[in-house]
């Protein structure tokens, strides 16, 4: 008999962000976007210690997606510069509280400078484990699916031996569980290409709050909303469970709000 679906816990294990909205934070202030992605890096640096302070194992952030090198190239190279201030800033800090860095993405394509910045990150925080902050940098969730099948051909994994769990092994985040929430700030309702293999039972979490405003109180406010999911994989739910013929009230599955 199939296990019985619970509540979601009080604590999601692993939480995925679209930091979005940042260059409207800019525009609402009249300022070039640029500025609105340097205070997005001070609202990541206070979310990341809030997730640590929470006991929130994965954080996993969407800094530059496969997609947004379409961006003007001022645009680009000003969000390149950024990262590369804001690790030589605040690296210390992070190797300090425990944090440990790992990228995800294609990082062929980014200069020298960049992925260097980006691997060294990632090699001097490898011992910390109080909390994985997964930076998704070039990345794109139909990037991850290509590389993993990539891979497992190279690997010389057959037709017949391809199933799920051996191509998870080979995606980019092998190394942690699903998100269990997914939260997109900024106020748009799509995925963006973000953790699209991985995100299959995420709770979904869409605020109209722009990133750089995006604090610990909105954390609590998602990871609220996320404890009171039902969660149910695809099995029934437990206000389902004993009440057998469709419409004797079975669709009453509990509250499935969102705030
Ligand atoms: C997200 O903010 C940051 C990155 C994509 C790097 P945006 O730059 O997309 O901000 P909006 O969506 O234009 O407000
Ligand atoms: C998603 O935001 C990518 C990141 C936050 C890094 P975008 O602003 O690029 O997404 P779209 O273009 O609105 O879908
Ligand atoms: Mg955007």
């Amino acid at each position: 008999m199939a296990k019985n679906p619970v509540a979601a816990d009080s604590v999601p294990r692993h939480v995925a962000i679209v930091m979005d909205g940042n260059g409207r934070w800019a525009r609402k202030r009249f300022m070039p976007r640029g500025v609105g992605h340097k205070a997005g890096v001070d609202s990541l640096l206070k979310v990341v210690q809030a997730a640590t302070d929470r006991g929130i194992a994965y954080l996993t952030v969407f800094a530059f997606s496969s997609e947004n090198w379409k961006r003007p190239e001022e645009e680009v190279s000003g969000l390149m510069s950024l990262l590369l201030v804001a690790l030589s800033k605040y690296l210390t800090k992070m190797k300090a509280d425990g944090v440990r860095i790992r990228i995800v993405g294609d990082l062929a394509n980014v200069s020298d400078k960049v992925r260097h910045a980006l691997l060294d990150a990632q090699a001097s925080t490898v011992d910390n484990s109080r909390l994985v902050l997964t930076v998704a940098f070039n990345y794109g969730g139909r990037w991850d699916i290509v590389q993993a099948a990539k891979q497992a051909l190279l690997a010389g994994v057959s037709a017949e031996q391809l199933d799920e769990a051996t191509l998870s092994s080979y995606m980019a985040m092998s190394y942690a569980p699903d998100p269990d929430l997914f939260i997109r700030t900024g106020g748009e309702v799509r995925l963006s290409n973000f953790l699209l293999w991985q995100s299959a039972y995420a709770e979904l979490y869409f605020t109209d709050c722009l990133w750089p405003d995006f604090d610990d109180k909105e954390l609590d406010k998602a990871v609220a909303s996320f404890t009171r999911r039902e969660r149910r994989f695809g099995d029934v739910g437990a206000s389902g469970e004993g009440e057998g013929a469709i419409g004797d009230g079975g669709e009453n599955h509990g509250s499935r709000t969102q705030a």
